[in-house]
């Protein structure tokens, strides 16, 4: 039987000989036969050699006469081999883009050690994912047969954006055709899209100060000109957005992000009016909405808005698990075809499966179940999170953004901004992971109403237990200074 790896092995001692003019063009090699001998393989272990070099082009063979060099070689000094040295990269040409996100400082993807209590935000509880439901659907789908596999329809499975037509509007009084819904991949394909439809070098893109880094960094990314506006208790503060022509806003007005406010309806009506004004696009990233506790989420500016100015983010990464990557888009009639034809460009579509597992969930109403079911838990994990900060930590402590959402925002009075990663590093030297808010600001202190530390603290991930356990040891950490 013939070995693989002594063929493959026998091929590359005979390209580095070529390559190093060990073997020269034109020259006879040897014959089949002494070959096989000289290096105790089999004939035909070197008849497939040969056939592999004639296919590459290193040798020639005609009938009768020995294999030889290949005469059209290249000269063995130009020849490509392979160089330890890469070629230096500013030499080659990343495109205005590429340059932009290669020079942009993105956060690492933190790994969550097992024994870490980590108030990462965005961390959903592993048990929060409706594993044997998933599966169950999951599976019917997949068994499902249909005449060939084809790729789907840009624009998302049908069922789904019929069950989220429906959704959307008992759970957030929205409005809207099936044509106006994309699937997308999370969120941040969604934000993606909109910045490379929307947005160009030195487009106005105006964001709330602080913002959510994952949509910053893209429009900036897209070489946009960001310009951060206060956000207060209502929200954005829509008498300090600037009379400019054309701009893009993107808001969290359901729960501003990282702070927690809830846009006024008198905020959101200028808002939309402003937009209406300017010609500008808004983008409303509704990512959490699903948890606000005790009163009814607040009306979307999707559902106010009568212009066709707003662009309607929702995600599946809080209610079912951030790993899945699906989440849609609700597009102003005008803008669907570009939308489309963009996703098509991008990954063709989102994948199907997950789809009509999420549709099936939507439609037996198990998913809004899931939902009220998540929802009580994580109003739980709250409380029991401002219960712990009360007792433990000390006294100087304001507490930020509790309506709703995953997440809060903790300041501590007694240290400076400059002492977040001393804090940081201290806590994680005790198995306790914590996220300064800093970063969430584009301007510096500037717009920053608290000027001491601030930490963004995510709590779903992470049991009742954990959290008192991890608050605890967080005052330690803190008590250490
Ligand atoms: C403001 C905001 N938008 C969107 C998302 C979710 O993005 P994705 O759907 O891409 O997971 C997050 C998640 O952390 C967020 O904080």
């Amino acid at each position: 039987m013939q070995k693989i790896g002594s063929v493959q092995r026998v091929c590359e001692i005979f390209r580095l000989k070529i390559h190093a003019g060990e073997l020269s063009p034109g020259e006879k090699l040897s014959s089949t036969r002494a070959l096989a001998s000289d290096l105790g393989v089999s004939r035909s272990t070197v008849v497939t050699v040969y056939e592999q070099l004639v296919s590459e082009g290193y040798i020639e063979t005609a009938h009768g006469s020995r294999a030889r060099v290949s005469l059209n070689l290249p000269h063995p000094a130009k020849a490509h081999r392979p160089s330890l040295k890469p070629i230096p990269s500013e030499q080659r040409k990343l495109s205005a883009y590429g340059r932009r996100t290669s020079a942009l400082k993105l956060p690492v993807t933190p790994e969550i050690k097992p024994r870490e209590i980590n108030f990462l935000y965005g961390a959903i509880a592993d048990e929060d994912f409706p594993r044997l439901m998933w599966r169950k659907i999951y599976n019917q789908a997949l068994m499902k047969r249909q005449s060939s596999l084809y790729y789907a329809a840009p624009e998302g499975a049908a069922e789904l954006r019929s069950e989220l037509q429906g959704y959307l509007l008992r759970a957030r009084g929205l409005s809207c055709s099936q044509e106006q819904i994309i699937i997308v991949q999370g969120a941040q394909q969604a934000i993606d899209l909109c910045a490379r439809l929307l947005v160009e070098p030195g487009s106005e893109v105006l964001m709330e100060e602080p913002c959510y880094l994952g949509a910053r960094l893209n429009f900036e990314a897209m070489g946009a000109n960001v310009s951060p506006i206060t956000v207060d208790e209502q929200g954005l503060m829509c008498d300090q957005l600037p009379n400019v022509k054309n701009a893009l806003v993107y808001v969290t007005p359901s729960h501003q992000f990282p702070l927690g406010s809830v846009m006024s309806i008198s905020r959101r009506r200028e808002l939309l009016a402003w937009a209406a004004r300017n010609r500008c696009w808004i983008i409303e990233d509704d990512y959490d909405s699903e948890f606000r506790y005790g009163l009814k989420p607040v009306q979307t500016l999707q559902s106010l808005d009568v212009d066709g100015s707003v662009i309607y983010i929702g995600t599946f990464s809080k209610t079912l698990s951030p790993q899945l990557r699906l989440g849609y888009l609700v597009l102003p009639a005008e803008l669907v075809k570009v939308f489309r034809q963009a996703k098509q460009l991008t990954d063709r579509h989102t994948p199907s499966p997950d789809q009509l597992v999420i549709a099936q969930l939507i439609q037996s109403g198990a998913y809004e179940r899931h939902i009220r079911r998540v929802r009580r838990a994580n109003e739980t994990k709250r409380a029991v999170l401002i219960e712990a900060i009360q007792k433990f930590l000390p006294k100087r402590v304001e507490v930020e953004g509790t309506a709703s959402g995953l997440h809060i925002v903790v300041w501590l009075e007694d240290f400076q901004i400059e002492d977040e990663p001393n804090l940081i590093a201290r806590a994680k030297a005790i198995g306790i992971g914590i996220w300064s808010i800093t970063p969430l600001y584009s301007a510096g202190d500037k717009l920053r109403r608290k000027k001491c530390a601030g930490l963004v603290m995510g709590y779903a991930g992470l049991t009742p237990t954990e959290i008192k356990k991890g608050v605890a040891r967080l005052a330690q950490a803190i008590q250490q200074n």
